[in-house]
C-alpha cells in the first residue's frame, strides 16, 4: 500500500499575500503529483489537517476542487486551524470521504483519529476516541495498522510547535505500542521527522505551506513545500519530496 500524505496546507478564504503564497504552493504540489503520478505510484492520499488556516468555506472549496484534479481517492482529517463543521459540510458538498474505515489491503489497515481539542492549538485525544481506536485496532484481524492524526506525538526540537503538540502523547503512544500499531503519521509540526520507537515508526510529514526553521521559538519559516509517500509493506519506507 502506497499512500501520499499531505499536511498543513493552510489555505485562506480572503485575499492577501499569504493567501496567494499558500494557494500557489498547494497548486504546485497538486501539479507535481499529477505530472508524476506513475512514478509516485500511490493508491490514495491522506491529508492530515490544517487544510485551511482560517476555517472559512471558500478555502475548503479551493481544497476540494484541487484535490479532485489529482484524480486519486483521498481522505482527510481536521487540524487545529480547521473548522470541523465547515470542513465536513464542504466535504459533503464536494462528495469527498473522510472515513477510512474501509481502507485496507491484505496486510495493512488504515485508521485515523481526531486529535483536536476545541479552540486550542495543542492536541488531545479523548478517552472515547482512544476506546474507538482500541476497538478499531482489535477489529483489524491481525493485519498491520497504520494510524494517522494531526498533532505530533514526540517533540521535534522546535519550541513553536512542540509547545502545542499532543498533550496526552505518552498515554497515546503507550496505547499504540500495546495495540502493536506499526506506523503513526502526523503533521502539525511543519517539518520532517521520523523516529522508531520499539516496533512503531513515528513520522511527521512536512507542510505544504512552508516549514518552521528548526529550533525556532518565533515565527520563522523555510520556504518550501513537502509531502511524504508512506510505503507500507513487510517494511515501512518513507519517501519525502521537497519541492
Ligand atoms: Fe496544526
Amino acid at each position: 500500500m502506497r499512500i501520499i500524505q499531505l499536511s498543513d496546507i493552510h489555505l485562506f478564504s480572503d485575499e492577501g499575500e499569504l493567501t496567494t503564497i499558500h494557494f500557489n504552493n498547494f497548486n504546485r504540489v497538486v501539479d507535481f503529483i499529477i505530472d508524476n503520478k506513475h512514478a509516485l505510484n500511490a493508491d490514495f492520499i491522506i491529508v492530515t489537517g490544517d487544510i485551511s488556516h482560517d476555517g472559512g468555506l471558500p478555502s475548503y472549496d479551493v481544497f476540494f476542487n484541487l484535490m479532485a484534479k489529482i484524480g486519486l481517492p483521498f481522505y482527510y482529517l481536521p487540524g487545529n486551524h480547521d473548522n470541523s463543521i465547515n470542513l465536513c459540510s464542504s466535504g459533503v458538498k464536494h462528495g469527498a470521504v473522510s472515513d477510512t474505515s474501509l481502507v485496507y489491503d491484505e496486510d495493512w489497515v488504515v485508521i485515523t483519529i481526531d486529535s483536536i481539542f476545541e479552540n486550542e492549538d495543542f492536541g488531545f485525544i479523548s478517552n472515547n476516541s482512544l476506546r474507538d481506536l482500541e476497538h478499531a485496532a482489535n477489529s483489524a484481524g491481525g493485519k498491520n495498522i497504520a494510524l494517522f492524526m494531526h498533532h505530533h506525538l514526540i517533540p521535534v526540537g522546535t519550541p513553536i510547535v512542540d509547545d502545542c503538540m499532543l498533550r496526552n502523547a505518552s498515554d497515546v503512544l503507550e496505547l499504540c505500542l500495546r495495540l502493536n500499531i506499526k506506523f503513526i503519521g502526523s503533521g502539525h509540526a511543519h517539518t520532517l521527522f521520523q523516529r522508531k520507537i520499539e516496533s512503531a515508526l513515528v513520522s511527521v510529514c512536512p507542510a505544504i505551506c512552508s516549514q518552521w526553521l528548526n529550533g525556532t521559538k518565533e515565527v520563522n519559516v523555510v520556504k518550501n513545500s513537502g509531502f511524504n509517500i508512506v510505503s507500507l509493506d513487510d517494511n515501512i519506507h518513507i519517501e519525502t519530496w521537497l519541492i
